[in-house]
Formats: structure tokens, sequence, C-alpha cells
């Protein structure tokens, strides 16, 4: 019987101690799904009737509000989110591609095609879990159309050029795609999902608008559609779902009420002392002057404007974590919340915008969890966007990338904390039994067995998916 035990133990532990020696997971059977609505504000349920995300609340985790990274900007903060680095860190610094030398620029949508700007040293989660025996999909999530180090996300949608991120009965059809076609067909382990709103509405109508009031309630209803969805599809209870946002809103005030920012108006700074240059984007911009020209535009432009933040990139205060990476320009600007950078004239209408400075309030996401390996009815403080990366791997179960974050941020939410690296030898725990008596042998015996009970069925659902792999389908519309 001890024989018997012990010989558990051994297997057992050998597969905690070694988690990925294989490239199968050992832990973490669970299906993990990833949510982005974007510029969904941490208080926009606060004036809004939600019923499906309180309901989300007290069947799972809520963080009061999420800090993004700076800039707080659609594609460089969703990045933040799949790889757990700073904006400086994994280099996609931006949601336009730019080249200073033909002074190209490429759109939002455009530069979801310009792999070596997505693939410049990290890799997004997707990745990572493929390499590791996983299947993983992204739909419409930044980044999906980009290959890295030469591998692509084996399921993706990209959306067409010209789309409309608000129908909420295509919102109805993509989730059960990927509920039904993705999760429960394919056997995907992961999956990223973007939802454009309320992002759209929040900039033409301002975040206090009734406009986006009534889109919080189409989320609202889109998460009730989800949830009932994995139920129908049979994945409530091995599914975990995150849903969370790249930035949040804040609004623009113009028609006289402020001085707007026009870099044009300021004395002694004038465009022809730059080489290129990137405003009329919301509140932030990038300038590169020309050769022997920084230290007089800096000077033309540092306190020109009791709004307007101007920076030497070498100087950027650290905790904003925008400044060493050579594809940062040489000069940063950005706006206080209220206003934003125009070059020549103001031509910039939005009611909302986002790209402030992430310590304010108004820039904050939310963030939800539900599933089975999180808490019911909690609510966390605050964290950093980049901690949800590694939570992420440690619920699927695989290594993460070097990254910024750390499990520790985002352990409390989880209902059985990791154990601690598990180091004794079997003969010092038999040692132990001995000294405490009869009770701990039935608590390790009955551990033992419920590993080792766990462990199996686990092996057997990696055979499934193993077996699927080779039918792994590449779905890239308008690539
Ligand atoms: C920008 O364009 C120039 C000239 O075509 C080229 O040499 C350079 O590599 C480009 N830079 C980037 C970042 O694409
Ligand atoms: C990142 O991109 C820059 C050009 O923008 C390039 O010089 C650098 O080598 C790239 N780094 C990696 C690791 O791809
Ligand atoms: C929304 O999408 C559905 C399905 O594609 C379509 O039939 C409907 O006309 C769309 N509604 C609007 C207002 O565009
Ligand atoms: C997008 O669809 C929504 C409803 O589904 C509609 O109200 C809106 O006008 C459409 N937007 C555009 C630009 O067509
Ligand atoms: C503009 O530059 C000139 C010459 O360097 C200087 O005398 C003047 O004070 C500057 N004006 C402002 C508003 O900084
Ligand atoms: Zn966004």
């Amino acid at each position: 019987m001890l024989w018997t035990i012990g010989l558990c133990f051994l297997l057992a532990s050998s597969g905690i101690s070694h988690p990925l020696s294989s490239h199968r997971r050992n832990t973490g059977p669970n299906k993990l799904l990833l949510i982005s609505f974007d510029g969904f504000r941490w208080d926009y349920d606060r004036d809004v009737d939600t019923p499906h995300l309180d309901e989300m609340a007290r069947d799972g985790v809520k963080a009061t509000y999420v800090t993004p990274s700076f800039f707080t900007i659609t594609s460089p903060t969703h990045f933040t989110l799949i790889t757990g680095r700073y904006i400086e860190n994994h280099g996609v610094i931006h949601n336009m591609w730019f080249n200073t030398t033909t002074l190209e620029k490429k759109s939002y949508w455009q530069t979801q095609f310009v792999n070596e700007y997505w693939d410049n040293g990290s890799l997004p989660i997707w990745i990572t879990a493929q390499r590791q025996g996983l299947k993983a999909g992204s739909f419409h999530f930044p980044g999906t159309a980009a290959t890295y180090q030469g591998e692509m996300v084996s399921v993706g949608e990209v959306e067409p050029p010209i789309y409309n991120y608000s129908n909420e009965t295509v919102w109805k059809q993509n989730v059960d795609m990927v509920m039904g076609s993705w999760f429960r067909d394919m056997d995907l382990d992961f999956v990223a999902l973007y939802f454009g709103e309320p992002d759209g509405t929040g900039h033409k109508f301002g975040p206090d608008s009734p406009q986006r009031r009534d889109m919080v309630r189409q989320v609202d209803r889109t998460v009730g559609y989800l949830r009932n969805s994995a139920k129908r599809h049979g994945l409530a209870d091995r599914l975990n779902v995150i849903i969370t946002a790249d930035h949040g809103m804040s609004t623009v005030q113009r028609n006289g009420n402020v001085e707007e920012i026009v870099l044009r108006k300021i004395p002694n700074f004038s465009f022809s002392d730059l080489v290129f240059h990137l405003v009329d984007y919301g509140p932030t911009g990038m300038l590169l002057p020309k050769e022997g020209r920084l230290d007089k535009v800096y000077n033309a432009l540092k306190g020109a404007h009791p709004h307007l933040h101007v920076y030497k990139k070498e100087e950027m205060p650290s905790r904003l974590r925008f400044s060493n990476n050579d594809r940062i320009l040489p000069i940063v600007l950005w706006a206080d919340p209220g206003y934003v950078i125009n070059g020549y004239f103001p031509v910039q209408f939005n009611r909302g915008e986002h790209g402030f400075d992430n310590e304010g309030l108004d820039m904050k996401p939310f963030f939800r969890a539900v599933g089975p390996d999180f808490q019911k009815n909690l609510e966390v403080g605050p964290f950093d966007t980049v901690n949800i990366y590694p939570l992420m791997c440690h619920l699927l179960g695989i290594t993460p990338e070097p990254n910024d974050g750390h499990l520790d941020n985002t352990r409390r939410m989880l209902v059985a904390p990791p154990p601690e690296e598990p180091k004794r030898s079997p003969s010092s725990v038999f040692i132990g039994i001995g000294a405490v008596g009869g009770f701990l042998v039935l608590v390790f015996f009955v551990l033992v067995i419920s590993k080792v009970l766990k462990r199996g069925k686990t092996q057997k659902r990696i055979e499934d998916g193993d077996h699927k792999e080779d039918n792994t389908i590449i779905e890239h519309t308008n690539m």
C-alpha cells in the first residue's frame, strides 16, 4: 500500500516539478477566451443597467479597474494584453505604421498587414500556446494578421477594410462562431476575440452621451448572449472567460470652451524644422526634428501651452515606460484630458478621445473574469494590464515568454492558487508523515489520488486534441 502511494507521488510530483518538460501541458485543462471591448472604460456600468455584467461579477471576479500601457491607444495597448510587455518593450508603439524617410503612413487597418511592425521581438500568447502544443485562434484582435517568427495564429479572422464594428446581429454571429465552431468543433484551447465598441460610439458622441450608454447596453446583452452560447455549446464548466479593454475614453472640450492646441500657432515653432511628424491623432504626438534642430523645436514647444506635455524621448517620465525603443521619435507630446494635439489647423472633431496619461481614471479599462478557475463574487483592486498575460499563461498551463507582468498580481483571483514549488523528496515526505500521524496520511492520500485522476483526464483530452491538429483550418479573410 505505502509503495503504491509512493509510486503515485513520484508520478504526480514529476508532473508538477516539470510541468512543461514535454510540449504537452499537465495542468489547467480549461479553455480560455480573452475578450476586448474596445474603449470600455472601467466605470461605464455605473450609469447604465448592466444585468449580465452584474451577473458575471457575482459568478466571477471583477477588478475595480486596470491600468493600460501608454500611449493609451488601440494596437499598442492590445499588444500589451497579449504579450505582457510595456509598449517600449514590445515595439508596437502606435496604431499607425510610418516611415520617417519616405514619410509614408499606414492606417490602423493597413498596419495589420505589416509583419515586421508586429513581429518585433515579442510573441503574442497565441503563438506561445501553439508552440507548446495548444490550439489557438484570434477573431479581429489587433495583431491577428501578422506572422511572428514565421508563424501565424492557426485560426484567424481579420475584419474587411470597410467594416461596421457595431452591428449586434453580427456580434452574435461572431460569438456563435467562436463558441460553436472554434471552441467546440475545432477544440481550440485559446481564443482572443475583439469588438470595436464602445470605442466608436465613445469617440463620435463622447463618453457621457446617451449613445454611449446605449452601446454599453448592447455590450451587456452580448455578454449575456456569450455566456448563454457557452452553455448551449457545452463549454460553460470548462471555459474561463476574461473580458477587458485596451483603454478608456475622455470628453474633448472645444467650441471656444478651451484654447485648443495647434502647433502652427506656437511662437518659434516651425514645421520646417521637422523631418517627420505624427500629430492630429488625438492627444498624442511624436516629432522627428531635422539634424541639429532638436533643441530649437523642444524649446519652442516646452511650456508653450499649459495642457501640452513636451518631452525629449530620453527624458520621458519613467513611469510611462514610453522611451526605450528605437521606433519612438526624439520628441514625444501628449495633451491633458480635454485637449487634442492639432498640427496646422484644428481638424479633429471627435467628442471623445483616448491616448492620455494612463494615470488618469478616464483611461482605465474594466476587467472581469469568470469560469472554473476563478473565485466567485470577488472584487479585487486595480492592477496593470501587463499582468493579464502571465495570468492567461497560468490558466493555459504554458510557460510564458519574458514579460513585464507577474502572476503574483492576479493570483488572488484564482480558486486554487498554484502550489509553491514542491521540492520535497518522497522519503522526507514519509518521515514527515510518520511524525504528524494518521490524519495527514489520509489528507495526503486523498490529494495524491485526486491529482492522479485529474492528470489522467487532462492527458486524455490532450490526446484527443492532438489527433485533430493536422486538420487545423487556416481561415484568413481579406488578407
Ligand atoms: C523606410 O524607407 C527607407 C527607404 O525606402 C528604407 O531604407 C527603410 O528601411 C524604411 N524603414 C522602415 C522602418 O521601414
Ligand atoms: C524592431 O524594429 C526595428 C525597426 O523598427 C529594427 O531595427 C529592430 O531590429 C527590430 N527588432 C526585432 C527584434 O525585430
Ligand atoms: C446587421 O447585419 C445583419 C447581418 O449581416 C444585416 O442583415 C443587417 O442589415 C445589418 N444591420 C445594419 C443596420 O447594418
Ligand atoms: C452600423 O450598424 C449599426 C446597427 O447595426 C447602424 O446603426 C449604424 O448606422 C451602422 N453604421 C454605419 C456606418 O453604417
Ligand atoms: C523666439 O526665439 C527668439 C530668438 O531665439 C527669442 O528671442 C524669443 O524670445 C523666442 N520667443 C519665444 C516666445 O520663445
Ligand atoms: Zn481602442
